[in-house]
């Protein structure tokens, strides 16, 4: 039997993830948070003293990573770093390592190993457009900056952090040109993928518009 991909792409904060986890879930499907290997590379760079600028060297050091996700935790040669990952430090790391063609090109194979049966749901930024070409279904996930924005922020609100809104806001914007605006894969909406708007509905509704595309589709 064939395997079914769910390709979720869109910018940052637009809550793809969290999209896509539930829409995994309800599928029976497994999960690839790909801009968290992103992440672990700008962390174990970091930590060896690569730099975010060395293509090669980028390339090098994540071919030699064993990495593995048990639910929240990501166990990277053996050590936890589910919670470094996760900081705006990393996020940005991420987005610095990821214009590296030759570091996109050595997490390939990592990620087409998580394509599994029965299904995949992938989220990222060229889950459609570069990795998984071929997935059946295709999901453009996005919000106006300013709605992601504004829910980043109350987000930080509510885990305790300080937060200021117009500096996340210019933050978002940077991140997406820099997304969008790279050589290598950068953040597009592929040709065949369905636009999923979430300025104006909340997290349940994207979860039950995504499995209806799906639905509709498979
Ligand atoms: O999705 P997340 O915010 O964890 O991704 C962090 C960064 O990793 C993104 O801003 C993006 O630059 C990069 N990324 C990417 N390709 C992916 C997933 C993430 O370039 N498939």
């Amino acid at each position: 039997a064939s395997i079914t991909v769910v390709a979720i792409d869109g910018p940052s904060a637009s809550g793809k993830g969290s999209v896509a986890q539930r829409v995994a879930k309800h599928l029976g499907y497994g999960y690839l948070d790909s801009g968290a290997l992103y992440r672990i590379v700008a962390h174990a760079a970091q930590q060896q003293n690569v730099s975010w600028q060395d293509a090669e060297a980028l390339a090098a050091l994540a071919r030699g990573l064993h990495i593995e996700f048990h639910g929240e935790d990501v166990l990277v040669n053996g050590q936890d770093v589910g919670d470094a990952i996760r900081s705006e430090a990393m996020g940005k790391g991420a987005s610095e390592v990821a214009v590296h063609g030759p570091l996109r090109a050595a997490l390939l194979d990592v990620q087409h190993d998580f394509r599994q049966a029965p299904g995949l749901v992938a989220d990222g930024r060229d889950m459609a457009t570069v990795v998984f070409p071929d997935a059946a279904i295709k999901i453009f996930l996005t919000a106006a900056v300013e709605i992601r924005a504004e829910r980043r922020y109350k987000q930080l609100l509510a885990k305790g952090a300080a937060a200021d809104l117009s500096t996340i806001l210019e933050d978002l914007k940077a991140r997406d040109a820099r997304d969008q605006q790279r050589a290598a894969a950068p953040l597009v909406q592929a040709e065949d993928a369905v636009l999923l708007d979430t300025s104006a509905i909340d997290l349940e509704q994207s979860v039950a518009q995504a499995i209806e595309i799906v639905a509709n589709i498979k």
